[in-house]
């Protein structure tokens, strides 16, 4: 029989249209779904949305609908995007769902009954952006640490669930089950949270009505949060369901990372389920650096994000490369559209074409495929069980680089070596086996141009029928038109001026205060006002596939956050030698893409007279990072 696999992506608030953020744990949550479907699992992915709740009822409110009419009006906006970005789940699950409800009456029932609720009254903060109870020590000067507004105070009638009861309970279950908080850096935080105060939680709420009321309090409504995590469970109370409990993994955000691993298991407890095996929080996404969210108008919906290339291949590709999975990442159009044009395109897409073109025209031999050996399918499958969801494609991309440098090496263009062509083409089945998880609709146009194989990988044990007719297609990918001829124009014009400026200061052959780094922008220090010089420090030091001169530094730049420069101090520099080093930024430089690295910005450094050496400017090491100079 085949094994079970059940995934989840947390159920999204239907105050609003989804956007880049939903959007990402969800193709997460589909890329790992259709892997486990390669492998051969009897998969259940399931992903709904949250309806409940005082915030939804406020922006109904406002909106002038009732609570119901005005979640239900959102509802297609979700289908379409999912459908729109090829997200392939089995079940959308919404909390205003009448079986859930009941579901969720049952187990308030049972908890109670168990002697896990009572009443009380809760006086203290909470955010509804949030709708989480905050204690006066969790607020930053007042406000809730995510939204940054006041946190509201609320006196009320409330069931309280005997949450420090599991205080022991879920320190016990977080040794024992090692992967559940995943991944491992953020386990020690909420450990150490659970160890130091773990306090009855509010679960019930009157000053409104929008939610499920309990079962033995009818003037009470159930806490959005108890009502929302439940959807997991009874989800799989439906029909054919029940076999796919427990959840094999939530996908959520970090940011809710402490109601899935610590109420949520409190909660199963306490109904006497089985627990959930793993929870894996992934990091955010900034647009340009900056946070997404409405309030400052940096929301980025699906339709503009599928039309910035016009193929969601290119969105799932992108969010899933993008970033290490887990940590956070910024998007920007410009490094999507770097990305589509010069790995889908360029690599994968020009292999396509190469090789349908060739075997078009020359035919293809069936033998031994040796090219084949050089993928690591054994590595990419470690990867995916592990969730290093971005370094499983960039193995997969490896081989992409390696069949290319084949062709050029066998030339098969002038020898017309119809084994050499048969080669190639059993990798590309190979590939687009690998890939469909990533990018379907792609791997199944790829599938239909090579005969037609099914996404399993016991097909890549499988070799090509040599006698598949391969015909040249339309391309995979079309490029898109960049501003990198404008990008070059200013490039240019760039290097122009910095060559009169060298030219002048090398006359008087002064030792002279360069810009090391890529960004791009020329100084005019007649300008000094305009130039953003900040202090930083060097976090990481990291070489650049491909780039023997430059370093890719991530620098911590205090108030301004985080950022990564390239800067070709390779020759002048070893790792360690940077490694904490304090420099002085240049903040506000357009950022270019060096290697397929966003460069955002250049360090200060001074060449020494005879020009044989770079030294970087360095502040004393107890000037704060981010302080502006000048
Ligand atoms: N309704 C709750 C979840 C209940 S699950 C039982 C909720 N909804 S949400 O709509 O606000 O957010 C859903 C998810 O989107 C969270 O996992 C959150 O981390 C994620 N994201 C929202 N903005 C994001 C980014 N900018 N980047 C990445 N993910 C982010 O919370």
């Amino acid at each position: 029989m085949a094994k079970k696999f059940y995934v989840t992506t947390p159920i999204y608030y239907t105050n609003d249209i989804p956007h880049i953020g939903h959007a990402y744990t969800t193709i997460v949550a589909d890329v790992v779904s259709r892997w486990n479907k390669l492998l051969g699992s009897d998969v259940f992915f399931l992903t709904g949305t949250d309806d409940h709740g005082k915030k939804i009822a406020d922006t109904a409110k406002k909106a002038g609908k009732k609570p119901k009419e005005f979640v239900d009006g959102l509802i297609p906006k979700f289908k379409d995007a999912w459908k729109s970005l090829n997200i392939d789940y089995d079940q959308f699950i919404r909390t205003t769902d009448k079986d859930h409800e009941k579901v969720v009456q049952e187990i308030l029932k049972k908890v109670y009954e168990n002697g896990d609720i009572y009443l009380g009254e809760y006086e203290g903060f909470y955010c509804t952006g949030c709708e989480a109870y905050y204690t006066e020590k969790d607020l930053v000067n007042g406000c809730c640490p995510i939204h940054k507004k006041p946190a509201e105070i609320i006196k009320e009638q409330t069931y309280f669930f005997k949450l420090s009861k599991y205080q022991k309970k879920l320190l016990d279950f977080y040794k024992k089950n090692k992967n559940f908080i995943s991944p491992e850096y953020r386990k020690s935080e909420i450990i150490n949270r659970v160890k130091e105060d773990l306090r009855d939680l509010s679960i019930s709420r009157t000053n409104f009505d929008w939610g499920i009321p309990l079962p033995f309090d009818k003037k009470h409504v159930c806490y959005v949060w108890f009502d929302a995590l439940f959807n997991y469970y009874s989800a799989t109370r439906r029909k054919d369901k029940e076999k796919y409990w427990p959840a094999d993994v939530h996908f959520i955000g970090k940011d809710i990372i402490w109601f899935h691993t610590v109420y949520w298991p409190a909660f199963l407890m306490s109904a006497g389920i089985e627990l959930p095996k793993q929870v894996f929080a992934h990091g955010w996404w900034t647009f340009n650096k900056e946070k997404i969210s409405k309030s400052v108008g940096k929301v980025i919906n699906i339709d503009e994000l599928i039309s910035l290339t016009g193929n969601p291949d290119s969105v799932r590709y992108f969010l899933m490369r993008g970033a290490s999975f887990g940590e956070d990442g910024d998007f920007s159009e410009f490094a999507l559209i770097e990305r589509h044009n010069n790995e889908l395109a360029n690599k994968l897409g020009n292999l396509i074409s190469r090789v349908e073109g060739l075997i078009e025209k020359n035919g293809m031999q069936k033998c031994d495929n040796k090219l084949v050996n050089e993928l690591n399918v054994e590595e990419i499958k470690d990867l995916m069980e592990k969730f290093e969801i971005d370094k499983a494609l960039g193995e997969i991309f490896r081989f992409i680089d390696r069949c290319n440098e084949y062709v050029q090496e066998k030339k098969p263009w002038e020898t017309k070596d119809k084994k050499v062509l048969y080669e190639l083409a059993d990798s590309i089945k190979k590939i687009a086996i690998l890939l469909w998880p990533f990018i379907p609709a792609s791997c199944e146009r790829i599938a239909e141009d090579f005969g037609g194989f099914k996404f399993e990988l016991k097909e890549l044990g499988k070799s090509l029928n040599s006698k598949t007719e391969i015909k040249k297609r339309e391309v995979l990918f079309n490029k898109i038109e960049t501003e990198e001829e404008e990008f070059k124009e200013e490039k240019s014009k760039e290097r122009a001026e910095e060559k009169k400026k060298d030219n002048k200061i090398n006359k008087s052959n002064e030792p002279k205060i360069k810009m090391v780094g890529e960004g791009l922008g020329s100084v005019d220090f007649s300008e000094w006002d305009k130039i953003d010089l900040r202090v930083a420090k060097i976090e990481k030091v990291e070489s650049i596939e491909g780039a023997d001169k430059l370093w890719k530094l991530s620098l911590d730049v205090g108030e301004l956050g985080k950022r990564t420069i390239c800067a070709g101090l390779k020759q002048y520099y070893s790792d360690k030698e940077l490694k904490g080093k304090k420099i002085i930024y240049f903040s506000n430089l357009k950022p270019r893409l060096m290697k397929g690295v966003e460069s955002q910005g250049m360090l200060l450094a001074a060449s020494t007279s005879d020009h044989s050496k770079v030294v970087l400017i360095s502040p004393e090491k107890d000037i704060e990072n981010g302080v502006r100079i000048g």
